[in-house]
């Protein structure tokens, strides 16, 4: 759990909320039934009770269904969260007028007249970056969202969009990547580096890569479903080195977890975690990620052990 006394210390965008550095992600919220919802709501609320305030959706999240849980679950708690959500960038749509539309939308599914941060979801499209940032601009001047970010973009694209909002005026407040002990590129093509330079902050997607770094899968227990692709009993097995050393280190540290392992590594190297989480159980867990941090030695230590390729 969170230690108050130690307060929020990071502060997302300019004029932005003082928050711990970690969001809850929302990507499996809208789908299931009546009792997956309860069990989202479940989880909406024992952040809010940690002072975890930070949720990120998508317009494309269950087809609009996050956004419309996140609103709803607001509303009953009687307490607006911060919300980041996500213009998707679909060929069909050319244009910058399009994105304060999708944003007024996304926010009548929120039922909020602002967000804290609006965000373009990749930069794969027909449409220029320079269009695509012109839109978020024109989402700020509307005040539709307080700060804006961009997703899936490399250091190249992510210079480029900073340039151009700074030409505007306005900061790029956070780029959004896939960043895990299982996933290093932005350490490896400067994007992390980068962030540090222009003072955005690096958001950090699948940290605990959709559950193979807490642990619970093994060579003779892999995940079913979609996950069990990536999951052969051969990768489980070059996984264990590096599982076993995450479970040491946090035994060190007064039980911690293997996940929460995992998300004080992306912590410890600036970036804010966003895991999902999609029940009270997986959402207190995550949140014991935050109140203590790795050493210096544990950081090499899981950097070594995770080239496992
Ligand atoms: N910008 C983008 O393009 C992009 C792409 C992907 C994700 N995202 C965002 O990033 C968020 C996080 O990424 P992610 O959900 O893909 O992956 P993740 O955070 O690495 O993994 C989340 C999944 O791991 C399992 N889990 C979570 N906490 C757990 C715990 N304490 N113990 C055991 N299992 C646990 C849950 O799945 P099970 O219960 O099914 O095991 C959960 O859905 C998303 O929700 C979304 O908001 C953004």
């Amino acid at each position: 759990m969170t230690n108050p006394e130690e307060g929020p210390t990071l502060q997302l965008g300019p004029d932005g909320p003082q928050i711990w550095p970690m969001g809850i992600g929302t990507r499996f919220w809208g789908y299931g039934d009546e009792e997956a919802d309860l069990n989202r709501r479940a989880a909406f609320d024992v952040a809010l009770a940690a002072g975890v305030t930070l949720f990120d959706t998508a317009e494309i999240y269950a087809f609009g269904k996050s956004e419309r849980l996140l609103g709803s679950f607001m509303q009953d708690h009687g307490s607006s969260a911060v919300i980041m959500t996500k213009y998707a960038p679909f060929p069909w749509r050319f244009g910058r007028k399009g994105i304060v539309t999708a944003l007024r939308r996304s926010l009548e599914r929120l039922g909020l007249k602002q967000v804290h941060l609006y965000m373009i979801h990749w930069p794969y499209t027909l449409t220029s970056i320079e269009t695509l940032v012109e839109g978020l601009a024109d989402a700020v001047d509307a005040g539709l969202t307080k700060a804006v970010g961009v997703s899936n973009f490399n250091p190249s694209q992510m210079q480029r969009a900073h340039d151009f909002l700074a030409a505007r005026g306005i900061p790029l407040a956070t780029n959004q990547v896939a960043f895990s002990l299982l996933k290093r590129d932005p350490e490896t093509n400067g994007l992390l580096d980068l962030c540090r330079q222009l003072n955005v902050t690096l958001v950090a997607y699948g940290p605990l890569a959709t559950g193979l770094l807490t642990g619970k899968y093994t060579p003779e227990h892999p995940s079913s479903g979609f996950l069990g692709l990536r999951n052969r009993k051969s990768d489980m097995i070059r996984l264990q080195p590096l599982i076993r050393l995450m479970r040491e280190i946090g035994e060190g540290h007064g039980g911690k977890t293997v996940g929460q392992v995992a998300l004080n590594w992306t912590i410890a190297k600036g970036a804010l975690p966003i895991p999902g989480a999609k029940n009270a159980r997986q959402a207190e867990d995550n949140i014991g990620a935050l109140g203590w941090s790795l050493t210096d030695e544990e950081v090499a230590g899981l950097d070594a052990a995770a080239q496992i390729d």
